[in-house]
């Protein structure tokens, strides 16, 4: 496996396991057991994906050594206040049955009433739980320029450490990606393969049939050539696996740009 950095250190994977929509109860528990078997060690989870308690039988069933995981979660909407942030990351731990998040994330940025201060005081409880070492990292998911903007007009005193983004061929993130990069900020792909969508895509089947790959393999890579860490999410093993089996090849320069203009 293949790591980034953070700007505080922390090595993170490249390639996560997305588990969102995984099914419900005991099958979690199957899902994260394949999961693991196939090599997975980073579980990119949410407190609004309603499986946490599942996903914690699971962590605590395989007997993998904490220190070789990357677990990551997400706070949810409805919680703005500094204290809420806190409490909300203290049940999810609890939850888990973990002493610490690898990384903590605001799932969506506040839309609505006063704004700017709200996301600013929510930032703040992002903070407190990094300070009281809940967490080792600390980032948000579907920030623009424009609120990591608001952020930086408070003088935080630390700026997000990730930004979890939807990316996948036949997105165009230019500008923030470039801004992201320019700033420090580890960029996070979620539904790296569209959905399942642009699976079908004729032009990505020409292009996996040269590299003797499949168009999911050549969507993954795409994003990792653009720079982003990964979270595909699938349910059966073999899939799993395929999705992990990327870093042996290269793609072009010439076939990135044919991707970037589908
Ligand atoms: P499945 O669980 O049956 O494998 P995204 O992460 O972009 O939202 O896409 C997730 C969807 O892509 C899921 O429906 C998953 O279905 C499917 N999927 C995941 N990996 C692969 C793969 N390697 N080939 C084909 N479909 C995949």
């Amino acid at each position: 496996m293949e790591y980034k950095k953070l700007y505080n250190g922390i090595n993170i994977p490249k390639v996560g396991f997305g588990t969102w929509q995984i099914g419900e109860g005991g099958d979690v528990i199957k899902v994260i057991e394949n999961a693991f078997k196939s090599g997975y060690r980073f579980f990119d989870m949410a407190y609004s994906y309603g499986n946490e308690f599942f996903i914690g039988k699971a962590l605590k069933n395989s007997n993998i050594d904490r220190a070789s995981l990357f677990l990551q979660n997400k706070l949810w909407n409805d919680k703005l206040s500094k204290d809420d942030v806190v409490s909300a990351c203290k049940r999810s731990l609890k939850m888990l049955k973990l002493d610490c998040f690898d990384s903590y994330l605001i799932h969506w940025p506040y839309r609505g009433e006063n704004e700017d201060e709200v996301n600013y005081q929510r930032w703040l409880g992002m903070e407190a739980v990094y300070d009281e070492g809940l967490v080792k990292s600390i980032g948000v998911c579907n920030y623009s320029i424009s609120d990591f903007e608001n952020l930086k007009k408070y003088n935080v005193k630390y700026l997000p450490m990730i930004n979890q983004i939807e990316f996948h061929p036949g997105i165009n993130q230019k500008e923030l990606i470039d801004y992201c990069e320019n700033n420090n900020i580890v960029l996070q792909a979620w539904s790296p393969l569209g959905h399942g969508e642009i699976l079908k895509n004729v032009k990505l089947e020409t292009i996996a049939k040269k590299y003797n790959r499949t168009v999911a393999q050549i969507c993954l890579k795409y994003n990792l050539e653009k720079g982003f860490i990964i979270l595909p999410k699938s349910c059966n093993e073999k899939r799993m696996k395929e999705n992990l089996n990327i870093f042996d090849y290269n793609l072009s320069v010439e076939d990135i740009s044919l991707i970037d203009n589908l």
